[in-house]
């Protein structure tokens, strides 16, 4: 019997007398003791790979995904393959779309009227590739964020040049990579009084209402491909105020659907609240009134607002969790609602607890929780909410059923001629 098989041997007696196999003289190892690996969390666990929200979101065909400040995200590391920071590898993990929260603005891509910077905007775009996820571009006509220099440069002549060729630019280099632009953010504001109910912004000051036409028409035409998206807020709830603006911002789409606008999508940006009045039919019904047109749906900024919320971080959880619930079960199962993004997806960075506002500041200086993950990246009642929800949402629709756009009513949309452009005839 050589040393091998009286060591084989030798096992099989032990281990029929019972002996763990530690105590087995033959195979044991003389490597140096290793400390027993740190348990992982077994949370993080159970959310990764098959179990995040990106993979449960493909599974329901809905893009789902987050803002990104793309400037402090791993690029490096994620083309490695290997990254060490929490904050990307929970963005690799969860999201299947990225939005910009503030990089793509007009006040980050335009330091001074004629020089553009798009460093970080460029490594949202190489960071997206190497993550295999998609990209939606925010945005390109605001009233806000606009460079200090704004006020002293534009003016009734040059504006409609100033905006057009900053879509080109803009949108043109990204062309064929953008899943959906907001082309036109918040327009609508019917405090300010006018029968259109747009709102009374610097665009409008400076072009008048064909602005938002102008925006559109040009985009459709630097970047054929993506989705031309009109992205509002307040327009989620059957309150009386934003019924109004819901029904105003209704007005608009129709009033651009029929004169052949290329708007392909509508984004709610739900920005919700934990305390008062939630979301309910009148909104399932502005999204099917969006459907008739044609248009998509996007959950594009969701978060949940804790400031008016008392009671602990358990508390909190509780309520965020309900209203990620509540609101996901009613509006994912609509078809056309074709993707699904937070305003970030760590607590740690989310404009609510950077935001010195009243709206924003809970009283008893706590951090606000508005996120699928908290603070230190474990994920939180409203990650099971919503991953939830979608899951139901794909066992209660098809959601590659929507039909193409509609053709509009009126004239087709014809190709442009940009005022004040180079390209332009006049
Ligand atoms: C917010 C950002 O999150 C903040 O960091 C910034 O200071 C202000 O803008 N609606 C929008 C977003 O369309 O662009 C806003 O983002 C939030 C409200």
């Amino acid at each position: 019997m050589n040393r091998r098989t009286f060591a084989m041997q030798a096992s099989a007696w032990l281990l029929a007398a019972g002996a763990a196999p530690d105590a087995w003289p033959f195979f044991r190892k003389k490597k140096k003791q290793q400390p027993a690996p740190a348990p992982a969390a077994p949370a993080l666990n159970s959310v990764v790979g098959t179990a995040s929200l990106r993979a449960h979101g493909l599974l329901a065909a809905l893009p789902v995904g987050c803002a990104v400040v793309p400037e402090i995200l791993d690029l490096e590391g994620a083309r490695a393959g290997k990254t060490s920071d929490p904050y990307t590898q929970t963005v690799l993990d969860q999201a299947g779309i990225l939005v910009a929260e503030n990089a793509m603005k007009w006040s980050a891509l335009r330091p001074t009227p004629a020089g553009y910077d798009f460093a970080a905007s460029d490594r949202l775009f190489d960071f997206a590739h190497v993550g295999g996820q998609l990209v939606r571009g925010h945005n390109l006509c605001w009233h806000e964020q606009l460079p200090a220099w704004f006020a002293s440069v534009a003016t009734p002549e040059n504006a409609a040049s100033l905006l057009t060729q900053h879509i080109q630019r803009v949108a043109g280099r990204y062309a064929g990579r953008v899943q959906s632009w907001d082309v036109v953010n918040e327009a609508v504001h019917p405090p300010d009084g006018r029968p259109d109910g747009l709102r009374n912004s610097p665009w409008l000051r400076l072009l008048g209402p064909g602005y938002i036409e102008l925006a559109f028409r040009t985009a459709a035409q630097a970047d054929p491909q993506a989705r031309l998206t009109y992205n509002d807020y307040d327009i989620e709830l059957d309150t009386p105020d934003q019924e109004v603006k819901r029904g105003q911002v209704l007005l608009l789409l129709r009033r651009l659907h029929a004169r052949g606008i290329p708007v392909g999508a509508v984004g709610i940006q739900s920005h919700l609240q934990a305390t008062g009045p939630q979301p309910g039919a009148g909104l399932v019904q502005f999204i099917r009134e969006v459907a008739s047109m044609g248009m998509e749906v996007y959950i594009t900024e969701m978060d949940v607002n804790t400031h008016a919320l008392p009671g602990d971080a358990a508390a909190q959880d509780d309520a965020v969790a309900l209203v990620y619930d509540r609101y996901l079960r009613l509006v994912l199962p609509e078809p056309n609602v074709k993707a699904c993004l937070t305003w970030g997806i760590t607590d740690a960075h989310t404009w609510l607890n950077q935001t010195p506002k009243p709206w924003a500041e809970r009283p008893d200086g706590t951090r606000q929780r508005p996120l699928p993950f908290d603070d230190h990246y474990q994920p939180v009642k409203a990650f099971y909410s919503m991953r939830d929800a979608i899951d139901a949402a794909r066992a209660a629709t098809t959601r590659n059923a929507v039909a193409a756009p509609t053709a509009p009513q009126q004239q087709p949309f014809v190709p442009f001629a940009v005022p004040g452009s180079p390209s332009s005839p006049h």
